[in-house]
């Protein structure tokens, strides 16, 4: 696949996450993230209206021998990545952010963030809000890329294993160009 699935003509679609997907995406959750969401996470983001959604595209003749293996919906589509955004007053909030690992560093992620850039817009948000532990450089530099700037930092408030505690930096995306940049304290 080339850097961006809708670049390199491949189809591609979003679908809401719902009872029939959420053990896929547990599943893949559970294989990526040290600190993984449960099933319990994603079922009360669908409760909540949260949106959540996946990033699916058909398997085609061609694709990579090592995507045999690659997580699968019911119909056979690939599963290449994942998001939960939190709607708000004026706002919406990037909960959770995945690609499957075969598929990373092909345009997901980025793909995924300018559907979320639209939907929050529809939404009148005016600007877009994450957190991310300070040492998932790969993750910043996704959001960087993407416009997302550091407006502040709380100081240890991700778990780690052991005692210690990881930094998470907060992030913002303003959407419309009234929506100021706003200094949040550690
Ligand atoms: C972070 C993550 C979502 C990125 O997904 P992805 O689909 O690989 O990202 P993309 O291919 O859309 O990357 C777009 C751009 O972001 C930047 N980027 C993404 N991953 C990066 C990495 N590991 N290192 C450096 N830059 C990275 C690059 O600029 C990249 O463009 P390029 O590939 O042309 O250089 C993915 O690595 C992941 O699922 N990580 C585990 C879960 C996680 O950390 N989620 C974020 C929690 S806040």
């Amino acid at each position: 696949m080339a850097a961006d699935p809708a670049a390199a003509g491949r189809p591609w679609a979003l679908l809401a996450l719902d009872e029939s997907t959420l053990p896929l995406v547990a599943e893949v959750e559970r294989s990526t993230h040290d600190h993984p969401w449960g099933e319990g996470h994603f079922r009360d983001s669908i409760a909540a209206g949260y949106w959540c959604q996946l990033l699916v595209t058909p398997a085609l003749p061609g694709d990579p021998e090592a995507w045999a293996g690659a997580p699968r919906l019911a119909d056979g589509r690939l599963l290449l990545a994942y998001l939960v955004a939190m709607p708000g007053y004026c706002e919406a909030h990037l909960l959770n952010i995945t690609t499957v690992p075969l598929h990373r560093r092909q345009g997901c992620a980025r793909l995924l963030l300018e559907a979320l850039q639209a939907w929050s817009l529809c939404q009148g948000a005016e600007c877009l809000w994450l957190e991310v532990r300070a040492g998932n450089l790969g993750a910043r530099a996704l959001y960087e890329r993407q416009g997302f700037r550091q407006v502040g930092l709380r100081r240890g408030y991700y778990p780690m294993d052991g005692a210690q505690r990881e930094d998470a930096v907060i992030m913002s995306l303003p959407l419309v160009p009234a929506a100021a940049e706003t200094e949040v304290g550690a």
